[in-house]
């Protein structure tokens, strides 16, 4: 059967690094309260005029290079963000352009954190219905500017940043054993809206706003439904969690990475956390991960990986795909 394969990866990170200390100097907060309660120690910030649709081409330029594919031969580009350039067009129209891609179609995602999850789930639609060969998958996020500076329990948490994949439709036996995205599932639960979102937006009061969070009640979601989500995929596949060797969920809070690996008894250091020199990179946190772990060895071909995710909406999935 036709799989969606993962042929390379790309990420771009803003030059500037915000570390925990600076916080100290505007806020009530402290270095060890933040890497104690959310494991992160710094984040980076974009410049000001460096755009989602910047951070997003070079992650993307990056992933072709690596992938040694050329933008031509891409049939579709998917941005996962809810930070774009602006409210139209999608920001992903723009990476194609600045990609010199002459052909195919691009489009944006809005799922919040769970954006990459999505994302993939579309491409790998796109990729096993036959309607596209090659996708351009990026997570590209400027939380930096709907951040509320003196709200210190939701500023010390995200970062800026992006990473990109390159799907490739590949004739696979059909079974676990294949390469590729094996198990794509998304859900979604709008009667939680209130628990994380912005305080406006371009129909309601013409501004983006800034990000409000019930920290404590998604931290709570999120222990139970990133699990659930593996466990939905691995029984798809008839596999035990055990055979997971890297779960590489979103990127929150460190304490919500051990939360979900103790739930599937999965052991602390087969988690692949980036989480401590990125923060919360919403949308482009599991790719920046992903990235992270195949450039220093840990994932290896074949190898089996979990990504969970969960975000405002309530949204929330799972990624199952062997390197
Ligand atoms: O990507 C999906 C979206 N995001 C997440 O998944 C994040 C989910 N939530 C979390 O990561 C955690 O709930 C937080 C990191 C946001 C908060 O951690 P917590 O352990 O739930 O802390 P808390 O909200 O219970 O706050 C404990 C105390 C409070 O003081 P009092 O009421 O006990 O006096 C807070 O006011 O810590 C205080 N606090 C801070 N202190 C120093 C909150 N933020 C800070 C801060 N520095 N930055």
């Amino acid at each position: 059967m036709r799989r969606a394969v993962i042929l390379g990866t790309g990420a771009y990170l803003p030059q500037r690094v915000m570390e925990n200390a600076d916080f100290e100097k505007m806020l009530e907060t402290n270095h060890q309260w933040i890497v104690e309660r959310t494991g992160i120690e710094r984040r980076h910030i974009a410049a000001e005029g460096e755009l989602t649709s910047d951070l997003a081409t070079q992650a993307g330029k990056q992933a072709l290079e690596n992938a040694e594919v050329s933008p031509d031969d891409i049939d579709l580009v998917i941005v996962a963000t809810t930070t774009p350039d602006d409210t139209m067009p999608a920001t992903a129209v723009k990476v194609q352009h600045k990609l010199g891609m002459m052909r195919g179609a691009a489009f944006d995602v809005n799922a919040a954190c769970s954006g990459f999850v999505y994302a993939m789930t579309v491409a790998n639609s796109f990729i096993v219905s036959g309607q596209a060969k090659r996708v351009l998958v990026i997570g590209a996020e400027t939380y930096s500017r709907i951040l509320d500076w003196t709200d210190r329990t939701t500023c010390i948490l995200f970062g800026d940043g992006a990473a990109a994949l390159v799907l490739e439709a590949q004739e696979q036996p059909g079974t676990s054993n294949d390469r590729g995205i094996l198990f794509a599932g998304i859900h979604s639960d709008g009667q939680y809206t209130h628990l994380l979102n912005t305080t406006g937006g371009v129909s309601s009061t013409m501004t983006a706003g800034k990000l409000y969070m019930a920290g404590k009640e998604i931290f709570r979601h999120a222990v139970i439904k990133m699990p659930e989500a593996v466990e939905e995929g691995m029984r798809a596949l008839g596999l035990p969690a055990s055979a997971v060797d890297w779960l590489v969920p979103h990127q929150a809070n460190m304490r919500i990475l051990n939360g979900v690996a103790q739930k599937l008894h999965v052991s602390e250091d087969k988690v692949i956390s980036t989480v401590a020199g990125h923060a919360n990179t919403s949308a482009a946190s599991i790719p920046l991960a992903l990235h992270a772990g195949s450039r220093d060895g840990r994932i290896k071909k074949g190898q089996l990986l979990a990504c969970p995710a969960l975000g405002a909406g309530l949204t929330w999935g799972c990624f199952i795909a062997r390197w």
